[in-house]
């Protein structure tokens, strides 16, 4: 194999309860994840030396050296498996950074599995999870797509299935969001919580079961019921949105648009909105543009499955 191309899907939480801060800096977390049909793409060629290119519409604040989060998942690879890392990736991003779609570990992920089949080093899925566990804590999620609970820091998964699918909008902030600075600024406004005042949905940390019903069953109305107001499932949202107080237009404008349900994605800025159909998601997309709300808006479907190998080209060698 002389270079290998894997796509790989963007993620949304559909519920995010944020636990206590645990003494190695993450929070305890259960969510409920989802992999949508925006796709980055990584392709893994054998070379000399390691190299990073980034292009693509959201190539921007991506940085194209070793710094880059695939070039550690390459590095890491390397180093478990004995090999020596020369791998150029060159990597096209259509998801937006710092964004809070895990756009970062999805290129970990892409790393990952197109290094391990260029490398034939074939691991088993689970130990390339647990080698990207230790780069981000969305990558063992972005490697298997689809739904799944997360539990631990996000990366203790529980598959679920979901026979059908549905259709989301997603409108992309102006700027990114630093995932710990969101998290910080959750346990800020928690100390700040009034004594007496009842904890947020995050200190009960777990999955509600209206949602894993609603996805079971593909009702999109009763999955917009499970879903709730804004802000309600997810522990983040008021902390991206007391630092990005202007997307609270933004999901009043997808709401306005015929949005069923509406959401900050993790740590945001990006917003979600359910649609009923695929003709509903486009007059979403359409109000939003108007509403000049947002940066750009998305119609996609989802779940989709997680990183998976486009194509794979043989010659000039056996790879090793
Ligand atoms: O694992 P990842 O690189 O995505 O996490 C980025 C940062 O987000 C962590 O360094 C931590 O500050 C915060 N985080 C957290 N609890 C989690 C996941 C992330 O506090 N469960």
């Amino acid at each position: 194999m002389t270079a290998v191309t894997v796509r790989v899907p963007a993620k949304i939480n559909l519920q995010l309860a944020v636990g206590a801060l645990r003494a190695d800096g993450y929070h305890e977390l259960v969510s409920v994840f989802m992999s949508v049909g925006l796709f980055d793409e990584l392709t893994a060629e054998l070379a000399d030396s390691p190299a990073v290119t980034v292009e693509g519409a959201e190539s921007a604040g991506v940085p194209p050296d070793r710094s880059n989060l695939a070039m550690l998942a390459a590095d890491r690879l390397a180093a478990h498996t004995g090999r020596a890392p020369g791998v150029h990736l060159r990597i096209r991003k259509n998801i937006p950074a710092a964004a809070g779609l895990a756009g970062g570990s999805a290129d970990a992920a892409a790393a990952l599995l197109a290094c391990d089949r260029l490398w034939d080093t074939r691991l088993p899925p689970d130990e390339l999870g647990a080698i990207g566990a230790q780069l981000g804590s969305d990558v063992p999620f972005t490697l298997i797509g689809g739904v799944a609970v997360g539990e631990g820091r996000g990366e203790k998964l529980t598959p679920l299935t979901v026979e059908d699918s549905f259709h989301w909008v997603l409108a992309f902030g102006t700027g990114g969001l630093s995932t710990p600075a969101v998290y910080r600024q959750c346990d800020r406004l928690r100390a700040a919580r009034a004594p007496g005042q009842p904890p947020d949905s995050g200190q009960r940390t777990c999955v509600d079961p209206a949602i894993l019903r609603a996805l079971r069953s593909g009702d999109v109305q009763a999955l917009a019921t499970s879903l709730g107001e804004p802000g309600s499932r997810n522990d983040l949202s008021a902390a991206a949105l007391s630092l990005r107080p202007e997307l609270r237009r933004t999901l009043a404008a997808g709401i306005e648009a015929g949005g069923l349900a509406a959401f900050v994605s993790g740590s945001g800025p990006t917003c979600v909105f359910l649609a009923e159909d695929a003709e509903r998601a486009e007059q979403i997309v359409n109000g939003l543009r108007v509403s000049e709300t947002c940066r750009a808006a998305r119609a996609v479907v989802g779940p989709v499955t997680g990183a998976t190998v486009a194509a794979a080209e043989e010659g000039g060698g056996n790879g090793r």
